[in-house]
């Protein structure tokens, strides 16, 4: 069954910026891309680096660590050394709150 919680507020993350944010025991990479607001696993698939804390182009995030790139919008692993794909979660937006639906 989903649940769908709040995550952060909107103000928080201007366009262009990405964070960490954690949720009903799981962590997860929020990024505003041009007003949209997506997330997806924190947890890298090379080695587990935080992509909360990458850098943000466009659509894409660049891991910390050794700089594999992921789509932040499905989670799809864009270059090496990515093992795979992270989870994508859907968001919304309520009022001033970004809601995530966790399964
Ligand atoms: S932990 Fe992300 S590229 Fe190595």
């Amino acid at each position: 069954m989903s649940k769908t919680l709040k995550v952060a507020e909107v103000s928080e993350l201007k366009s262009g910026e990405c964070k960490t944010v954690e949720v009903d025991g799981q962590t997860l990479a929020l990024f505003n891309v041009d007003g949209t607001f997506y997330a997806i696993d924190n947890t890298c698939s090379h080695v587990g680096a935080p992509l909360g804390d990458g850098e943000l182009i466009g659509n894409d995030v660049t891991c910390p660590l050794h700089g594999a790139q992921f789509d932040v919008t499905c989670g799809k692993a864009l270059s090496g050394p990515a093992r795979g794909d992270v989870k994508s979660f859907p968001v919304s937006l309520e009022g001033d709150d970004v809601l995530v639906e966790l399964e």
